[in-house]
């Protein structure tokens, strides 16, 4: 297929289905060695990353652990609002190896925050993973410890993503045609 409709919007292939595959493999054989010998707590922000760590958990063989927690900055649109709300449903995690799971660092406004809340409880570490990071779009310098591809500063839709709200369940990434932006 060479463009989707999603909403109101056209969109052309980006990543397949082996190409998201063979990221996710990547950073799940890292994480697997690097937390060897540990137990790790997964933090999974919602809604978007709610596909990307069920496939990446399921390639983790390390004890591990599973909170979720809702995070919205784009509202609607295509842009991040600069706005985040992280809501209050976080657990414990002092002591706990935490590692952060995002479908994507825009800004990075999310993640900041995120990790200023978290340090508050005293964890015994904190790290990120992603699968997109748009590096020409960060705010501040941040540190990812994972990231499964660094892209430019298109709008991707699909695996968790969506436009609108729409897009989450197609099951490779598709970006919005140039003609549309
Ligand atoms: C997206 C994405 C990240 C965040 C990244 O979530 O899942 O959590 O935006 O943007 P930032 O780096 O500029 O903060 P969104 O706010 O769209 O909510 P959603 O996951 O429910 O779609």
């Amino acid at each position: 297929m060479n463009s989707i409709r999603v909403h109101d919007r056209t969109f052309k292939p980006y990543l397949s289905k082996t190409e998201i595959d063979d990221l996710v493999n990547t950073i799940a054989r890292r994480i697997n060695k690097d937390f060897a010998g540990k137990e790790l707590t997964v933090l999974v922000v919602l809604k978007g990353a709610f596909i990307f760590a069920a496939d990446l958990v399921r390639r983790i063989d390390i004890p591990v652990t599973v909170e979720v927690l809702r995070a919205s900055s784009y509202g609607s649109g295509m842009t991040s609002s600069g706005t985040v709300v992280v809501d209050d449903s976080l657990v414990d995690v002092g002591e706990r190896h935490i590692m952060i799971i995002e479908d994507i660092i825009d800004t990075g406004t999310t993640l900041v925050q995120l990790i200023k809340q978290l340090g508050g409880m005293n964890p015994a570490s904190v790290t990120v993973t992603a699968l997109l990071s748009k590096p020409s779009k960060h705010h501040q310098e941040l540190n990812v410890d994972y990231v499964g591809k660094e892209i430019p500063a298109d709008f991707v839709v699909g695996y968790g993503m969506d436009y609108a709200g729409y897009g989450r369940n197609l099951d490779s990434i598709w970006v919005v045609s140039e003609d549309e932006e």
